[in-house]
């Protein structure tokens, strides 16, 4: 007679738990998003995202000095400014405010990648990631402004460039600038199956960053879609991307499992704002518990395929991760 199937045996404690458990997520596995703007000892509250701050850039320093300390081996930076106009030329001014918050970084805190966001939609005044011209996009003037914005970050020391404006060609362009910039070694993680999503509601109120007219339909990706995520993963290899991303990630996880079995190459998913803020609001009412929510939140990331998370939960994951 045969055995009847009992797969229960392993589950029994946390030690044979932990022996076959087949995915696990390291503090260096994350990637801290972080918000800065101008000014001294800033450190002001984002309502729709709870515990998480616009920082100035003394703070900021302290606070990537921290998540350093913790493990975490990268922050994505983007920057918050009242400066705006039609070209979103705060984005590449010699001493706009990412170029001078990597600076202070890159002096003090030596063990951890910094990653600087290149799109105009925070720096442009009608909120769009495009210069718009006679009420149409203009593709060549945008690709010219987020060449000199990358250039700008590599030359204030960006370890890695992040393009996420979604302009067909971006990858191919950075790229070319920052060769002939004489930034070789500066990397691209490019953003490219990003998806336009309800989820980056909490992002725009940080960022003062939301379109003024229309919706970012015309270039993010339609979430009914899963052939052109693939296709756009390839063409920004094809274009030099050193990492690829898929975005939003819970909702996503389909598309993150098809781009890894794919794609011999390092994948990134960003677990949006509206993530984070729904699992934090819902730790507040008492349905669930944070901590348990986020790890397995970020655990089904990490088993769906992607080898990184950008997470506004990277402190506290790194935190809780220490004792596990
Ligand atoms: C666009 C950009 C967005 C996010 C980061 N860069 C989306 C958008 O406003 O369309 C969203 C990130 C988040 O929600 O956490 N340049």
């Amino acid at each position: 007679m045969q055995n009847k199937v009992y797969l229960g045996r392993l589950r029994k404690n946390s030690v044979t738990r932990g022996l076959v458990a087949q995915t696990t997520i390291l503090a260096k596995d994350l990637i801290m998003p972080c918000f800065v703007v101008e000014g001294r000892n800033k450190r002001e509250p984002i309502t729709t995202m709870p515990g998480i701050f616009r920082f100035s850039i003394d703070n900021l320093a302290d606070e990537v000095e921290e998540l350093s300390g913790l493990g975490v081996k990268a922050v994505l930076l983007f920057g918050v400014t009242g400066k705006k106009d039609n070209f979103g030329s705060q984005a590449y001014a010699k001493n706009g405010i990412v170029q001078r918050a990597i600076r202070e970084i890159k002096k003090n805190i030596k063990d951890i990648a910094v990653i600087s966001d290149v799109c105009l939609c925070g720096y442009i005044a009608h909120g769009h990631c495009r210069i718009i011209k006679n009420a149409f996009s203009d593709v060549d003037e945008t690709l010219k402004a987020l060449a000199k914005i990358a250039v700008a970050h590599a030359e204030a020391g960006a370890d890695l460039v992040a393009p996420s404006a979604m302009s067909d060609g971006q990858v191919g362009v950075i790229r070319q600038a920052l060769d002939k910039n004489g930034f070789r070694d500066t990397g691209i993680l490019a953003y490219s199956a990003k998806y336009a999503s309800s989820f980056y509601g909490p992002f725009r109120d940080a960022l003062g960053s939301s379109p003024k007219f229309g919706d970012r339909k015309n270039y993010q990706m339609d979430f009914r879609n899963r052939n052109e995520a693939l296709r756009e993963i390839e063409a920004d290899i094809n274009q030099g991307a050193d990492i690829v991303m898929v975005k939003p990630a819970s909702l996503y996880l389909d598309i993150i499992y098809r781009a890894k079995q794919k794609f011999n190459i390092t994948l990134a998913a960003y677990s949006v704002s509206a993530e984070y803020s729904l699992i934090k609001l819902g730790a507040a009412e008492g349905l669930f518990s944070e901590k348990e929510a986020v790890l397995e939140t970020l655990t089904a990331i990490r088993r769906a395929g992607a080898d990184l998370i950008i997470t506004y939960h990277a402190k506290q994951a790194a935190e809780w991760l220490k004792d596990i």
